[in-house]
């Protein structure tokens, strides 16, 4: 006798349908689990002997054979233990075939016959109904992230016994919905906002133009100067994510475990500040199974990399993937999955190790070729993926206790909507979406510059020095400031100004 349940298995954040198979055949008691499981699928024999046992059903006495179907791929973790105990309370009669119509089950078991929440709900749900199934059986603790699909009836149960009772028909289950007005509520957080940023126009008028063509940004300027607060505003003027974005996001967010009152569609982009004594696996994600790291969990906002040369080389040198294909790849024993990480880099350094170099008061005493070892050590490959250098000096006084209002993010904001808008009907047949992601061959073709411009252009890299990696990088930059002004053409002004967000290239030699 053969019964089917169904579940579901993630790679990366796709969600695969799993058909649980349970035989129950003569022979010596015995129960084992095929279809490719890994050694936690494998230890959910025994949470679900002892929770079957342990709720006052009988197991049975039979050899028992689950089959995880299609068998070509791996299963991870112990998300299968409701399925397989289903299947099970399902040849020992205790649910009929029938009552399973349309239901799929998600849930860890603990010995006692609880079900217990597990991670990445919501993926799993919205591939569920994708492949057409309507209801869903799982744990209170995920009803909520759950309903957040719609569209399909959330049974939440809090023990194998409750369900059991509910497929009999002994007992009612109110299909879980959630309430429209708490989804809503991440937007209703506090944010910081650029009005409390005193004076810094500079660097306030270089994140704009970041915003606004999503350009990778590297800040340098001494502690204290304001980098981390101006860093952690940038999400504040980036244009709203769509309904997909914010699915998307909260997908990841799901499967990290990170969703945090379990009723959160994530609508504000996301800010990582990851500390330097971060791994590269917890930057680019990793583990026995595998979970996103910090670059995916920026998908759609902002990475910051505060004092960049202090994070080690190796773990810097892993964030070129990403930053090229805008998702991460991981590999392992038995294939390799991929997370999305399309971010803006957000990068801070101080001009040298003590951090007060060529500020004007001698108080440095680093050796030139402490601060060259010093801002060498982020490579010319990952410098290469940032267009902008922003100096962030050290606020002076007049501007902190001055008492205009500054100019606030949601004003900044409509600015860069306008931006992109443009940006996207210029690139709607080239698979693009923003200046930063033009490769040279299209950079000829949309930052066409006349005379003056190129002559400005030459004179620069002559003065300056700059080397040829800057040459696309202003061009793009321009083209962004030029469409922040609604001009179609790249004016002798816009090159200005991008040759100054160059300031690495002229001062060091990276
Ligand atoms: N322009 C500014 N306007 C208002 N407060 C500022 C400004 N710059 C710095 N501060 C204050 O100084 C603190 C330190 O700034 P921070 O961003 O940590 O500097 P950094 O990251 O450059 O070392 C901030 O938390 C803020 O209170
Ligand atoms: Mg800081």
């Amino acid at each position: 006798m053969i019964f089917k349940t169904n579940t579901c298995a993630l790679y990366g954040i796709e969600g695969h349908v799993i058909e649980v198979e349970t035989d129950l055949s003569n022979g010596l008691p015995g129960f084992d689990i095929v279809g490719l499981p890994d050694a936690a699928v494998r230890e959910s024999r025994e949470r679900v002997r002892a929770a079957i046992k342990n709720s006052d059903f009988l197991f049975p006495q039979k050899r028992i054979t689950v089959n995880l179907a299609p068998a070509n791929i791996r299963k991870e973790g112990s998300i299968f233990d409701l399925a397989i105990a289903a299947g099970i309370l399902g040849v020992s009669m205790y649910i009929i075939n029938e009552a399973l119509e349309g239901f799929a089950f998600l849930g860890e078991l603990s010995l006692n016959g609880n079900v217990k929440g597990i991670k990445g709900v919501l993926p799993m749900c919205l591939s569920l109904k994708e492949k057409g199934f309507r209801k869903l059986i799982l744990s209170k603790d995920n009803a909520d992230e759950a309903a957040l699909v719609g569209g399909m009836e959330i049974y939440p149960v809090e023990s194998i016994t409750e369900m059991v009772e509910f497929f009999k028909g002994n007992r009612d289950i109110t299909p879980h919905e959630v309430n429209p007005e708490a989804i809503l509520r991440s937007s209703n957080e506090e944010e910081y906002d650029f009005e409390d940023v005193r004076g810094q126009n500079t660097a306030k008028r270089a994140l704009e133009i970041a915003a606004a063509g999503a350009h990778n940004v590297i800040m340098l300027g001494p502690p204290g100067a304001g980098k981390t607060m101006l860093a952690r505003r940038l999400p504040s003027i980036l244009p709203e994510m769509s309904f997909e974005e914010s699915l998307e996001v909260t997908k990841i967010y799901s499967i990290a475990g990170l969703l945090k009152d379990k009723l959160y569609l994530i609508t504000r982009r996301p800010f990582r500040s990851p500390h330097h004594t971060m791994s590269a696996g917890s930057l680019i994600g990793g583990g026995k199974v595998p979970h996103p790291g910090e670059v995916s969990l920026s998908h759609y906002g902002v990475l910051f990399l505060d004092e960049m040369p202090e994070f080690p080389k190796n773990v810097l040198e892993v964030l070129r993937q990403p930053l090229e294909d805008e998702c991460v790849t991981i590999s392992r024993v038995g294939g390799t999955i991929t997370y999305p990480a399309k971010f803006m880099l957000i990068s801070s350094v101080n001009p040298c190790p003590c951090g007060y170099y060529g500020d004007g008061t001698g108080r440095c005493s680093c050796s030139p070729s402490q601060i060259k070892s010093y801002l060498g050590r982020i490579s010319g490959p990952l410098m290469d993926r940032i267009d902008l250098h922003i100096e962030v000096p050290a606020v002076n006084f007049s501007d902190l206790s001055c008492r205009t209002k500054e100019e606030n993010s949601a004003s900044i904001k409509k600015r860069i909507s306008k931006a992109r808008k443009l940006q996207l009907e210029r690139y709607k047949n080239e698979g693009i979406y923003f200046n930063s992601q033009l490769k040279p061959k299209q950079v000829t073709t949309y930052c066409i510059i006349g005379k003056k411009e190129r002559d400005l252009l030459k004179n620069a890299f002559e003065r300056f020095n700059f080397s040829a990696r800057a040459y696309n990088r202003i061009l793009k930059v321009a083209r962004t400031i030029a469409d922040l002004e609604e001009s179609e053409n790249i004016k002798i002004e816009h090159i200005a100004e991008a040759i100054q967000y160059r300031s690495l290239d002229r001062k060091y030699t990276l």
